[in-house]
């Protein structure tokens, strides 16, 4: 039995919609009650314990409204008392590189070495940039407004999300990617404003960036991070979706022409 946590967002719901075409049986957890779900919160150790009961691996996915590793944790107290085996965790590319002083992905770094010294099978997938973030600005798209650029001319490989769930149900039914920490990057890389000149061609219509300023206003955690693919961080392109995958990862624009109805007037919420 596999448990996906983050079941309703952007890479869990792919994964259970992959988990789902494969036939293989999976518990998604939500904090809401769904259908075939399992309800539970991170932040309620008595709900993880009943999520986790009977649980053979984890897809593990936190969005803690603070950068502690605080929701991994409880998560991982819950797995290790019902005898888990396996942690496959999203966590972000660059955690543990040093920005400014600080610590790249800080909370993300100390929920991977909590998995690694607690005894479980593990896979850890670091990706850049989602190319579905591009949605947050749908409506500023829809209304011709500028969308805020925060990371100006540095480029990332930015990733379709459906390739980091695929992957991560490549290692979540399988032992080839046990004990690997992905970088799980797009193939080619792109600055913000070419990623908006991608969407505008697609859509046939202008999508124009406003530059975001500076990262002041950020939370700590947020500032490091973006300080640092700002800086070019994360600029690079690995092969490791192709490699998992056996075929090549999707480009920024095949994911913008699959989501150009959720770009039009009137798209409801994905
Ligand atoms: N966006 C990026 O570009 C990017 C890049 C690299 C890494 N990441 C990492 O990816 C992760 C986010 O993944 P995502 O975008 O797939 O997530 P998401 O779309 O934000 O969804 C996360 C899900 O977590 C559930 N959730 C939130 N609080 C919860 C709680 N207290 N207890 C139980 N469930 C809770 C919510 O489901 P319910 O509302 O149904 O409970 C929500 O649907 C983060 O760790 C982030 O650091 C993101």
């Amino acid at each position: 039995m596999i448990l996906v946590t983050g079941a309703t967002g952007t890479i869990g719901s792919h994964v259970v919609r992959l988990l789902t075409e494969r036939g293989v049986p999976f518990r998604a957890m939500s904090r809401r009650e769904r259908p075939g779900g399992v309800r539970a919160d991170f932040e309620d150790p008595a709900s993880l314990a009943a999520a986790v009961a009977g649980v053979d691996s984890v897809f593990l996915v936190t969005v803690p409204p603070v950068p502690t590793a605080d929701h991994d944790l409880a998560l991982l107290t819950a797995a290790r008392a019902a005898g888990v085996r396996k942690i496959v965790k999203l966590s972000a590319i660059g955690s543990g590189e040093r920005f400014e002083g600080a610590t790249v992905g800080a909370w993300h770094l100390a929920a991977e070495e909590a998995i690694e010294a607690g005894g479980f099978v593990w896979t850890m997938l670091r990706p850049p940039s989602f190319a579905s973030n591009l949605l947050w600005h749908r409506a500023l798209v829809q209304a011709g407004e500028p969308i805020p650029d925060l990371t100006g001319d540095s480029r990332q490989a930015v990733v379709d999300p459906r390739d980091v769930a695929a992957v991560a149900v490549a290692a979540l039914t399988g032992d080839a990617h046990d004990g690997r920490r992905y970088d799980l990057t797009g193939p080619e890389l792109l600055t913000f404003a070419e990623q908006a000149a991608i969407l505008e061609r697609v859509l046939g219509r202008p999508v124009r960036t406003t530059d975001a300023g500076a990262l002041d206003g950020l939370p700590a955690g947020m500032r490091t991070g973006i300080g640092w693919a700002r800086s070019g961080g994360a600029a690079y392109v690995t092969d490791h979706v192709p490699r998992v995958l056996g075929r090549p990862a999707g480009t920024f624009e095949r994911w913008a022409r699959d989501h150009r109805e959720a770009f039009t007037a009137g798209a409801s919420n994905p």
